[in-house]
């Protein structure tokens, strides 16, 4: 939600902050804007809409001028317009902001008593207010901003740039995330490090209640207190392709093809198959605190509840640990049951989603330890959690989910496989079966993933057909699939979905069912305690007139019997099966997507990671 990039340098800074920005534009916006220092003192420029108009302002009247701050909006305070817009300035001082200022109203009164006349409906505006009054009364740039986070109350990432002290931007940072790039002759600010991997790769990561003075020549590093400390720059091992569409059409649909490299590097280095062990460097748990363990809850929101609702079958099955799962945001607010005996497992590409962070904290308030399984390196999350799984899926840039949930589950199966050794509740050669079974997944996903075209023709159908809604329907771990099948097909192809445990049909959802309805249904012959179930699902659906669209196994003789389409994968165990089952649904829902012709990477009103509640 929302991007701020800075620039401090020799060059033309204004195409290089667009750029930055375009690499964040994943985030969710609905305007843009750039403030510029240069001979001409601040140039602001600022665009409701899509980059391109921001784009097309700054090229028909360059600003001039090497040190500037970019910004994307996704709006909070006041509707998407150029007057909302950031940069917001006063008096030769611009400032973009990420968050929320809880005291605005007052604040903006008090201002307004003093003469100050505000421009737009944000909150943020009353930073350039404030910070500009402190550097009238003497202040420096730093100085003057420190003052002025000392006034507010609320979330913040910030960058300021001022006409009475050029050649530096300051920045701060309380919960929303703000990464320093460290170049040569030129240093960098951004809210993620897509923005900055065409000019570095060495990183410093801002923590709550830090400040950044970044001028040409260095970074300082200041706390709220004023006193000035260092932390090493941390090399990323990203490329800049990684964060480029490289052939594809969307970055969607490069991100379902990268699965099966992602999987290998998720996995790589962390199963052991001749010891039959998951090695997880960053999980600190012996084996008198495995067993110590009570009861595990999750955790998490959107695709990475999903992950997580499989995540409980992989931990009971093999690790015979009860688990809870929950959403975020209803486990922080209803006084939950957590003990010092309780593992508590935030699950979270981002690594910034306000109510998994805040839900985690809570968890962790009430004695619980915590492990963050995530995807973004450095982000709050892990900065939190006592434990860490890195998804390394590289960065997920597709508002909707892909890699970043296949990867979650991997993290969870190598979790479920070390607890379940430490627990004793698996033998070394159970564990190596599973390890096994595991390392193949990469070379599923290929194969699945070469089903694209089968996908593509049902895509077309759905796209002609007149429906008022999609089902999706699944057992035991394959419910959960359904469940994200779902969730893909609503956020970018604006189709109504809804994902059941099959079993549940009966009970409500089959009245949906008239003729040439949508039926999705995961059917995995492997898991035989629901198989059979799920037939009769099928046979229940069609016989309303449902149009069955099966997720079935290779080697399956009865589904295409049944159903009107069929996807098949590779066979796998039943709780590595949603792993490979996802994908056909989030190929599917891409081509509808793509057909419909929706902006697929940035589906309306979403944002990527969500930063506040
Ligand atoms: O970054 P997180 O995994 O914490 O994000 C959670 C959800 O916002 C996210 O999964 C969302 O549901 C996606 N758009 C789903 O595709």
């Amino acid at each position: 939600m929302c991007g701020i990039v800075g620039y401090v340098g020799e060059a033309q800074c204004t195409p290089l902050i667009v750029e930055a920005l375009r690499k964040l534009e994943y985030r969710g916006y609905d305007s843009a804007g750039v403030a510029v220092l240069g001979g001409r003192g601040l140039t602001v420029v600022r665009a409701k809409g899509k980059l391109s108009n921001l784009e097309a302002k700054t090229k028909a009247e360059p600003p001039d001028g090497t040190v500037g701050i970019g910004h994307t909006r996704w709006a909070t305070h006041g509707r998407p317009s150029d007057e909302n817009a950031h940069p917001h300035s006063y008096k030769g001082v611009a400032v973009v902001h990420n968050g929320i200022i809880e005291n605005h109203l007052a604040l903006k009164a008090a201002l307004q008593k003093d003469g100050h006349a505000f421009t737009s409906e944000t909150d943020t505006e009353i930073f350039a207010h404030l910070i500009s009054d402190e550097i009238l009364s003497g202040a420096d740039l730093p100085e003057a901003v420190r003052r002025s986070l000392t006034k507010i109350r609320g979330t913040y990432a910030l960058a300021a740039v001022c006409e009475k002290d050029p050649g530096r931007i300051v920045a701060a940072k309380n919960a929303s995330p703000l990464v320093v790039g460290v170049g040569e002759g030129a240093n960098f600010l951004a809210s993620d490090i897509p923005a900055l991997l065409a000019h570095t790769r060495d990183v410093i990561f801002l923590e709550e209640g830090e400040m950044a003075v970044i001028a040409r020549s260095g970074v300082e590093l200041r706390r709220m207190d004023g006193t000035v400390f260092t932390r090493a720059p941390r090399h990323i091992d990203w490329t800049p392709g990684m964060a480029e569409k490289t052939g594809h059409k969307h970055f969607m649909h490069k991100e379902i093809h990268e699965q099966p490299r992602a999987l290998t590097d998720t996995i790589r280095g962390r199963a052991s198959f001749e010891e039959g062990d998951a090695w997880l460097d960053e999980v600190h748990l012996n084996a008198s605190m495995a067993r110590a363990i009570e009861r595990v809850e999750i955790v998490a929101c959107g695709t990475s509840y999903h992950s997580g609702l499989i995540g409980k079958f992989m931990l009971e099955q093999l690790a015979r640990v009860h688990c809870e799962v929950d959403l975020a945001s209803e486990f922080r607010y209803r006084d939950p049951m957590v003990s010092e005996r309780t593992y508590a497992i935030a699950v979270s590409q981002s690594g910034e989603t306000a109510d998994t962070l805040a839900a985690m904290r809570e968890a962790q308030s009430r004695g619980a330890r915590a492990l963050a399984i995530c995807n973004v390196l450095g982000s709050a999350i892990p900065r939190d959690a006592q434990d860490i799984i890195y998804t390394r899926a590289g960065p997920e840039i597709g508002v909707a989910s892909t890699k970043a949930f296949t990867t979650q589950l991997a993290a969870f199966y190598l979790l479920a496989v070390r607890l379940g050794r430490l627990r004793g509740a698996l033998s070394q050669d159970e564990a190596r079966l599973h390890l096994n079974a595991l390392g193949m997944i990469p070379s599923w996903l290929e194969e699945t993933l070469r089903g694209e075209e089968g996908i593509h023709s049902v895509a077309k159908e759905l796209v002609g057909g007149q429906h008022a809604t999609v089902l999706y329907l699944g057992r035991g771990p394959q419910w959960p699939v359904a469940l994200e099948g779902a969730l893909k097909m609503k956020e970018i192809s604006y189709i109504h979905a809804e994902g059941y445990a099959a079993g549940e049909m009966k009970h409500g959802p089959i009245a949906l069912i008239e003729e040439g309805t949508p039926v999705v249904v995961l059917a995995n012959h492997n898991d035989e305690s629901v198989y059979e179930k799920t037939l009769g699902n099928i046979h229940e659906a069609k016989a309303r007139g449902a149009k069955v669209i099966a997720v079935a196994n290779v080697g399956d003789t009865q589904v295409g019997q049944l159903a009107d389409r069929v996807f098949y994968v590779p066979s796998a165990p039943a709780l590595l099966a949603p792993m490979l089952t996802v994908l056909p649904l989030q190929i599917l829902s891409y081509h509808v997507a793509d057909m419909k012709g929706l902006d697929v990477d940035q589906p309306r009103n979403l944002a990527k990671s969500v930063t506040v509640e």
